[in-house]
């Protein structure tokens, strides 16, 4: 596997899922393989926390959540801005045949990946583009739809993005994301989360979730956007948690990096359970 980009932030479990696919894991191809987000189950109740293909499903099922709500018709160009795999765009490119679609990513290494699996499904391969979402490399008013399906918190500035996807989008266009969105109560802690030496025992490397609700709301002013949509779900994406925790205790290794991705997955868990930080979808419509 060539290495990341010097432009490419640090993101350890980015590294870990290459290094893993590399190898030919076949769990992590089933589980992660085209999605490198979260699951969401229409009846949590009914998740199997120990079944690749259940979180495949629900992993498949998250993507189409955001298309839905991102309503987009034939004819429309499409960007998904930190694209990973390219899962979303293959999932809209089956549901509506022919689109025009760019996906983006600021580490190569993962557009490789993508371009092979679209050359190797049956439909119009998206172009897939190596830039910074932050400085978008397009044209202004050049899409449609702008999907960014749960990486904002790496990028490095919310307000960049938000103003950026203002530019590209055409009048009337939509941009449909997903992120941790933190309660009032726990702004204080999420920020804590960002200390370096917090950062550098993370196994997500350098995360932002310390925009709220309200800050969103004013962003999106700020940048010419409405936010239109935001709506928590994550009573239907914690089965997650229970399917990580599984996952990581299937490798023999007991080491510190064990332990610390095992207590950091119990705080999402718990913290997600609680509502303290809430998985949200949200939707920004350009007038
Ligand atoms: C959790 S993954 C989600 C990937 C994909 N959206 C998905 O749902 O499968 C986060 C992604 O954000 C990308 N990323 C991080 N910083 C970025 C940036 N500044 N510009 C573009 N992509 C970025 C990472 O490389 C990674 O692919």
């Amino acid at each position: 596997m060539a290495g990341r980009d010097a432009a490419a932030p640090r993101l350890p479990y980015i590294d870990h899922l290459l290094g893993g696919l590399g190898r030919g894991n076949s769990v992590l191809e089933r589980s992660f393989g085209e999605h490198i987000h979260w699951g969401y189950w229409p009846d949590p109740a009914a998740a199997r926390p120990d079944s690749v293909e259940d979180f495949k499903d629900a992993a498949n099922r998250l993507s189409l959540e955001l298309l839905d709500l991102a309503a987009i018709t034939p004819g429309m160009r499409v960007l998904d801005a930190g694209c990973g795999f390219g899962g979303t765009l293959a999932r809209l490119e089956e549901r509506l045949p022919g689109l025009d679609l760019v996906g983006l990513n600021i580490d190569a290494r993962q557009l490789r990946r993508a371009a092979g699996l679209a050359a190797a499904r049956p439909g119009r391969a998206p172009a897939f583009v190596a830039a910074d979402a932050c400085a978008l490399p397009f044209a202004d008013a050049s899409f449609d739809r702008v999907l960014a399906v749960e990486c904002i918190f790496h990028f490095p500035s919310r307000a960049a993005f938000l103003a950026e996807v203002r530019r590209v989008l055409k009048p009337g266009g939509v941009l449909v994301l997903s992120d941790f969105v933190p309660a009032a109560i726990w702004l204080g802690p999420a920020w804590m989360l960002r200390w370096r030496a917090i950062e550098r025992l993370n196994l997500f490397g350098s995360c932002d979730v310390t925009c709220s609700a309200a800050g969103y709301r004013r962003l999106a002013e700020r940048s010419g956007l409405r936010m239109t949509t935001m709506r928590d779900i994550s009573r239907h994406t914690l089965p997650t948690y229970a399917f990580l925790r599984h996952l990581l205790d299937q490798r023999k290794v007991r080491d510190r990096g064990h332990r610390v991705a095992q207590a950091g997955l119990g705080l999402m868990d718990f913290v997600g359970r609680h509502g303290l930080l809430r998985y949200s979808l949200a939707r920004f419509d350009r007038s």
